[in-house]
């Protein structure tokens, strides 16, 4: 073993030490928030992308760059979901439990059910609240998602195409 690969594995086992002191002082709420985000998918549609069209989680809930057409309704990218002002800054717990759970934003607006809402309605209070405690405590990081566009607008950002049975 050289020297350079000697120093990345006591690197990586300082990155792991760090990362278990760290799950140890959180509380119990953001592991069972980050446990959820993994399993229920939410980086597939509020997470960048890569070159190859791939969800990309290690790069944050910094918002989708591959949004959604829904025929005869809109084209949707999935939102930022740090506590940015470009993302979720100024949402409560509650706020994000209403969205998660009936698919209604602060100001009263229905999501898109692309946002698997209907879905998630069936939550329990631990687990929302969790998920709610968990995205806003990520830190914040600036971007802002293309707006919603027509179904038939030209897109800033590339989209897959919903199909619906007929
Ligand atoms: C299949 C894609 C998809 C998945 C999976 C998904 N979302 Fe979404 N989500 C969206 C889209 C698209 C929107 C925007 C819909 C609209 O604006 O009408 C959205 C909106 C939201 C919003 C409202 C944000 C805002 O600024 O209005 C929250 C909060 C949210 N999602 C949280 C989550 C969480 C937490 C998960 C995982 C538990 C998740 N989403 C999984 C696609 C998805």
């Amino acid at each position: 073993m050289n020297i350079l690969s000697l120093a990345a594995v006591a690197a990586s086992f300082t990155m792991s030490l760090a990362a278990q002191t760290q799950a140890q002082s959180g509380s119990d709420e953001l592991t069972r928030g980050a446990y959820l985000v993994r399993i229920m998918t939410c980086a597939d549609c509020h997470a960048p992308r890569d070159a190859t069209g791939a969800p990309d989680p290690s790069r944050g809930l910094v918002g989708g760059n591959v949004g959604f057409r829904v025929p005869g309704l809109a084209i949707v990218w999935g939102p930022n979901l740090t506590p940015d002002e470009t993302g979720i800054g100024g949402w409560t717990v509650e706020d994000v439990v209403r969205a998660l759970r009936t698919g209604e934003t602060p100001e009263g607006r229905g999501l898109i059910p692309v946002m698997p809402w209907p879905a998630y309605a069936g939550l329990s209070d631990e687990d929302a609240t969790s998920l709610a405690a968990y995205l806003l405590a990520q830190p914040a990081v600036s971007n802002r998602v293309p707006e919603m566009q027509g179904p038939d607008d030209p897109a800033p950002m590339p989209y897959f195409d919903l199909v619906l049975p007929q």
